[in-house]
């Protein structure tokens, strides 16, 4: 595995690739792999002749200081896992490489960005677009693997692409699971053991949700469960939404033609988890 820090290197190295035919798949990530990131990574070799995957902790999507200050940091262990699943090529930039200047850009996404994560996280979409946008003009992939529990994240992601018109392909993968239910994370390391204990919750009362689609009309069901996770005192409820899987506006009822998903975020104590269930 090559690991390159600079933005020079990274794009001599590639270009020559490139111009040897071989396709690029990526997978940006903050680090702190699990299981989930790996999925991502072996899809990728699988579709593509390399694959190049990011580690950079961005500090312009946090919009907590506490959280980016925080965010788990563990290169060696990466580097392992990276190796194990033979990643041809790690970019490891520093903040300076990545902004050596003040960023001022602000993208648009309308309501894509309005509702959920953009209303509790303000500037956090923007932050993500960002990085995004700079990763894909450094590694110019064919095809580029996002995880599904970022479900927004994915949408605007998709929406950059065609306002940028980036020649990329994205590429949605599922949610991985813990065995108990729990969604995978990085941010699942930092919750302590008793924590942890109570987190299968979270997945277990989505799954209720859709259990109950059939039963209950959509805006008593959201009400429902807003009250289910209202009720458990460990757990501090930031949204609980059940949306068109396009346009990420609130459904006001059924229809089998419309892709429904229910999204939620919540805090465990000092953790802040989010995950998501597709209903239709
Ligand atoms: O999902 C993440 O880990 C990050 O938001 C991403 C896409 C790598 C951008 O920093």
């Amino acid at each position: 595995m090559k690991v390159l820090s600079t933005i020079k290197e990274i794009r001599a190295y590639l270009e020559q690739k490139k111009a040897g035919g071989k396709t690029i798949g990526f997978v940006p990530t903050m680090g702190a792999l699990h299981k989930g990131h790996l999925e991502l990574m072996l899809r990728a070799k699988e579709e593509n002749d390399l694959l190049v995957v990011s580690i950079f902790v961005n500090p312009v999507q946090f919009n907590n200081a506490d959280d980016l200050k925080n965010y788990p940091r563990t290169l060696e262990e990466d580097t392992k896992k990276l190796e194990s699943v033979n990643c041809d090529v790690l970019f490891i930039p520093d903040v300076e490489e990545m902004y050596p200047q003040v960023v001022t850009t602000q993208y648009n996404f309308g309501t894509l960005e309005t509702v959920m994560e953009g209303r509790f996280r303000p500037g956090h979409f923007n932050g993500v677009a960002i990085v995004v946008k700079r990763l894909f003009d450094i590694v110019t992939p064919d095809r580029a693997y996002f995880g599904e529990k970022d479900f927004q994240q994915l949408a605007i992601i998709k929406k950059l692409v065609a306002m940028e018109k980036i020649p990329v392909e994205i590429i949605p993968c599922p949610i991985v699971r813990e065995t108990d239910g729990l969604a995978m994370s990085s941010r699942n390391r930092l919750l302590s053991p008793e924590e942890r204990k109570l987190a299968p919750f979270i997945y277990k009362t989505l799954q209720e949700a859709k259990r109950r689609r059939n039963h209950i009309c959509a805006n008593p069901l959201r009400q429902m469960i807003i009250n289910i996770f209202e009720g458990n005192k460990n757990f501090k409820l930031e949204y609980f939404d059940i949306v068109n899987d396009k346009t990420l506006q609130p459904i006001n009822g059924w229809n089998d033609k419309v892709g429904t998903v229910a999204c939620v975020a919540l805090w465990l104590g000092n953790i802040r988890l989010i995950d998501n269930i597709r209903i239709i």
